[in-house]
């Protein structure tokens, strides 16, 4: 299999902190970044304005099929409104959990995500960038923190203390959704043998981010 040698797959569970790293290497290196995460929020949110059930495949496939979206810097649109804060709420979160364990689903945006690589190059992340959206891609990425850690920036992310009731929810919540995300029987999020494994436990962004850099300049 040749390999793509300007696309970075990065995969890893919620919370992780998957997504800032993986848009500043994409800054860095002056590539594009997909977050595949929104696409399945995006599903979940235009399916909800369309009355369409999280669990009903093929209307939600068709809907992800014609989403019209657009990316604009940080901004996201939907049928051109501003929903990139709806997008992140955690219902929605919800719902593109529901709609991501669909097949045709997965399949209604596959052809999606490889159209964001361009000649400029890409660093996508998600649960499947390595295994099936990019499995060519030249460095993949297993990138994770202990559940206790991601519930802690989850925490901060959400300006609540990283003890108490509130938190031991945020990381039950953390723990089932890894559960589930494992166990799903279509792109399960696991650890792929050509993936390097990158824990964040101990390392802020900045170290994560030249982790990155420095494979990359490796291959
Ligand atoms: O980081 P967090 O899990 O909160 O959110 P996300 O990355 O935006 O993903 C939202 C949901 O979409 C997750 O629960 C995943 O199950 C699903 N997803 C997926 O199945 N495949 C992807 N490539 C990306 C996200």
């Amino acid at each position: 299999m040749d390999l793509i040698q300007n696309v970075i797959a990065i995969d890893g569970p919620s919370a992780s902190g998957k997504g800032t790293v993986a848009s500043r290497v994409a800054a860095a290196l002056g590539f594009d970044y997909l977050d595949s995460g929104a696409l399945y929020r995006l599903t979940a949110l235009y399916a909800q304005k369309k009355n369409v059930d999280w669990n009903d495949a093929e209307e939600v496939a068709k809907l992800a099929k014609d989403l019209p979206i657009e990316f604009d810097g940080q901004i996201v649109r939907l049928a051109g409104e501003d929903v990139s804060k709806a997008i992140r709420l955690e219902n929605i979160g919800m719902g593109a959990s529901a709609v991501a364990s669909l097949p045709p689903v997965r399949e209604a945006l596959l052809q999606r995500q490889r159209d964001f690589l361009t000649e400029k190059g890409l660093v996508g992340d998600g649960r499947d960038m390595g295994s099936v959206i990019f499995p060519n891609a030249v460095l993949k990425i297993f990138l994770t923190a202990s559940p206790q850690v991601r519930a802690e920036r989850r925490a901060k992310q959400l300006g609540l203390p990283i003890s108490g009731s509130d938190f031991d929810r945020i990381l039950s919540d953390i723990e089932a959704r890894d559960e589930a995300d494992r166990r799903r029987p279509v792109a399960p999020l696991v650890q792929l043998p050509d993936a390097k494994l990158l824990d964040t436990s101990n390392l802020t962004i900045e170290e994560s981010v030249k982790k990155v850099l420095d494979w990359y300049g490796e291959k």
